[in-house]
């Protein structure tokens, strides 16, 4: 089966609406650079949504950067899934190593997150990755194991195709260091072993998986080229329309005309 690459930008608390308007039409003027052979996404803060939605190049697809798995309630300051669906968001990033370390989310709040966006028919980004004491540890396998394990506990092996894991370790996050490609494409066969352990052959060869950490237009092509990768979730080298729309070229095997 072949998996359709995806290229995700997480703009976490970066661009004001006005900023985001100016991405959005930087990008339009590179829009033949994004081949329909991909898929493509940003994920700008909240407040950024309805604008995006709306002047986006059509290849490009809307994700949100978080969201709150409960339907509606008294959770201050928090979105729900279907607040998300209604402005035309596609993906949802679940789970990433910023919320689990600053706002101390757990395994099994992100489960929760896990099943209400794919209830919704929307596709999680479950990030998991390892940190910097626990890769020294040796410990890397076993950390995304127990994390893609929780996280995907009341999921059925049939919504995978549904679903993008994203393996972003910690240390690699906005620090311009990377496990080297076959690194990654070592973790990343092995989170896929996990899968189909738990879920079966079948969804894990469906399943979509991500790297993710300090990816850039000069490096992308070298992870997503690994036979398991499919496709890249960028941060910081994601902000600029340019750097985007060449990582997309990179990914694609493509070179500017
Ligand atoms: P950087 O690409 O800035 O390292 O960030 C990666 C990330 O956290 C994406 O979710």
């Amino acid at each position: 089966m072949t998996r359709r690459k995806l290229l995700a930008g997480n703009w976490k608390m970066y661009k004001t609406v006005a900023e985001a308007r100016q991405f959005a039409e930087q990008l339009g003027r590179r829009s033949t650079d994004l081949a329909a052979v991909s898929d493509y996404a940003v994920c700008p803060p909240f407040t950024a949504l309805q604008t995006l939605r709306v002047i986006l190049p059509t290849a490009v697809a809307l994700g949100a950067q978080n969201v709150h798995p409960e339907a509606n309630g008294a959770y201050t300051g928090e979105i729900s899934v279907a607040m998300l669906a209604e402005l035309g968001v596609s993906y949802v990033i679940v789970g990433h190593s910023e919320r689990r370390a600053l706002f101390d989310e757990g395994d099994e709040f992100v489960a929760q997150k896990v099943a209400s966006v794919l209830q919704a028919g929307l596709i999680p980004i479950l990030c998991v990755g390892e940190n910097q004491a626990q890769r020294e540890r040796g410990q890397a396998f076993e950390v995304v194991a127990r994390q893609t394990q929780a996280a995907l506990a009341d999921v059925a092996g049939d919504a995978l195709a549904g679903l993008v894991i994203a393996y972003e370790p910690v240390w690699a996050i906005g620090s311009g260091h990377t496990p080297t490609p076959v690194d990654a494409q070592q973790v990343i066969s092995h989170i896929r072993s996990v899968v189909a352990d738990s879920k079966g052959a079948a969804g894990a060869v469906s399943v979509r998986i991500l790297y993710g950490g300090s990816v850039k237009p000069t490096n992308i092509d070298d992870f997503t080229h690994q036979p398991d990768i499919d496709g890249a979730l960028v941060g910081g080298a994601s902000l600029a329309a340019d750097s985007f729309a060449d990582m997309a070229l990179a990914m694609n095997g493509r070179v500017r005309g």
